[in-house]
């Protein structure tokens, strides 16, 4: 099978690397990919934002699977062009990808699904919005109805500093405070049959401790040693399958990767956001462990035959991911800088490795350089959470990145709690 993968990102790298390993995989490109995505990948440049360009691309490949990574091509419509062109697709249609698109769109499908979510309201002007505010009360939540990449969701105590992000954005959805630990759950869908994959938690902040600024994510690990082993079927029965049956029913099916980023509060789970697309940096924990060919998964969803597929099946133990990123991220991240260490960093038996993301190579086609805020992770193995972790960070403490940082704590409770 010939594969496309379209985006970027440490995502992108995770997805390829794993399509590498597929043995049905005979060729694969990424566009526009970046210098690590090189090592697994033919790289060809593109506009991600450009439906006819990438299906241009993929005709001329004759690739018979495209998978689009991030959610900015999903919701422009990238996916329905590759469609129309009969090329396989992996990744959902415009309408369907509004589910990440818009928080309010969101809102509205989870109602009519009864699915549980943060109760909310959709306000457009600065009376609505006080009224909202004072109805749910401190810590406030308020969310840009729009794509951000990671910054349009404020959460503070700060009444005023609730008010003024809501005034730099058109329409806001403002929603009760949701207690409880995060879970990621990711599920494989052709529409119709949805497919869990292993949950996993992401540390959004950028400083130990859950301190500092919101970024798009330090670090995960999974699975989950202290989650409930039923919350997989609870989510697919109260979130995943009606969601999903929801948008069938609105004649814009959703295919392609739906993904619950779910609170565990007390009264239950409760969902925080939807996204249109594999989560990142949880996808690299997440395809870490998955032993079923991926490239035979996403196809089989691509073409409406994921009800013929296997059980999926798990490596053992866990994995662990930490993102360096570069000094200044994500204010102002300073980029160009030449990385060392990335050979030190993996482990020969395949235990640990690099994904890159903001990456380059230097015109002397050797020296890799910083080109982006998260520059690249460390995913490791181990056949527990301690062991993942000690590896990961034995990778991370051999590369070298002027003033770049990366958090010492991903899975330190889970790991310590697990015994
Ligand atoms: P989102 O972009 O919707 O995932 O929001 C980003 C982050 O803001 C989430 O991962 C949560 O940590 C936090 N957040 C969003 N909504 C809520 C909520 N209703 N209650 C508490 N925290 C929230
Ligand atoms: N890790 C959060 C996201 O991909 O949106």
């Amino acid at each position: 099978m010939k594969v496309l993968v379209i985006g970027n990102g440490a995502r992108e790298h995770a997805l390829c690397r794993a399509l590498s390993l597929d043995p049905d995989v005979t060729e694969l490109h990424c566009a526009p990919g970046n210098a690590g995505i090189a090592a697994v990948a033919r790289l060809h440049p593109v506009d991600q934002l450009d439906g006819s360009a990438v299906a241009g691309l993929a005709e001329r490949l004759g690739a018979e699977l495209v998978v689009v990574g991030p959610e900015a091509p999903l919701v422009a419509g990238v996916a329905d062009a590759v469609r129309e062109r009969g090329v396989p697709v992996f990744g959902p249609g415009a309408e369907a990808a509004r589910l990440e698109g818009s928080k309010a769109f969101a809102k509205e499908v989870m109602a009519a699904a009864n699915v549980p979510t943060a109760r909310s309201y959709v306000c457009t002007t600065a009376e609505e919005v006080d009224r909202a505010l004072d109805a749910f009360g401190p810590p406030y939540v308020v969310k840009d109805d729009g794509l951000a990449a990671g910054k349009g969701v404020v959460v503070t105590e700060d009444v005023a500093a609730a008010r003024a992000h809501a005034r730099g954005c058109d329409r806001v959805v403002i929603e009760e405070f949701l207690d409880g630990p995060e879970v990621s759950l990711f599920a494989v869908t052709d529409g119709t049959t949805v497919v869990p994959l292993q949950p996993a938690q992401d540390f959004k902040r950028a400083g130990d401790g859950d301190t500092g600024p919101n970024t798009g994510g330090m670090g995960a690990y999974s699975p989950l040693p202290w989650a409930d082993p039923k919350l997989v079927d609870e989510v697919m029965e109260s979130v995943l399958q009606p969601t999903v049956d929801e948008l069938r029913r609105r004649g814009t099916p959703f295919s392609g990767l739906l993904y619950a980023g779910l609170a565990v509060t007390s009264r239950g789970i409760r969902v925080i956001e939807f996204n249109a697309r594999f989560g990142d940096p949880e996808t690299q924990v997440v395809l870490a462990r998955l032993r079923t060919p991926l490239a035979g998964l996403l196809h089989a969803a691509a073409t409406g035959r994921l009800a013929e597929i296997e059980p999926l099946r798990w490596a053992d133990g866990a994995a662990v991911t930490v993102v360096i990123a570069s000094e200044g991220y994500p204010v102002s991240p300073r980029t160009g800088d030449p990385i060392e260490g990335l050979a030190e960093a993996e482990a020969a038996d395949g235990s640990s490795y690099v994904l890159h993301a903001g990456t380059r190579l230097a015109e002397d086609g050797e020296t890799v350089l910083s080109a982006g805020g998260r520059v690249l992770s460390v995913t490791a193995l181990g056949e527990t959470l301690a062991a993942a972790r000690e590896r990961a960070y034995r990778g991370v403490g051999a590369i070298r990145l002027r003033g770049s940082h990366h958090r010492g704590d991903i899975a330190e409770r889970a790991a310590a709690e697990a015994g």
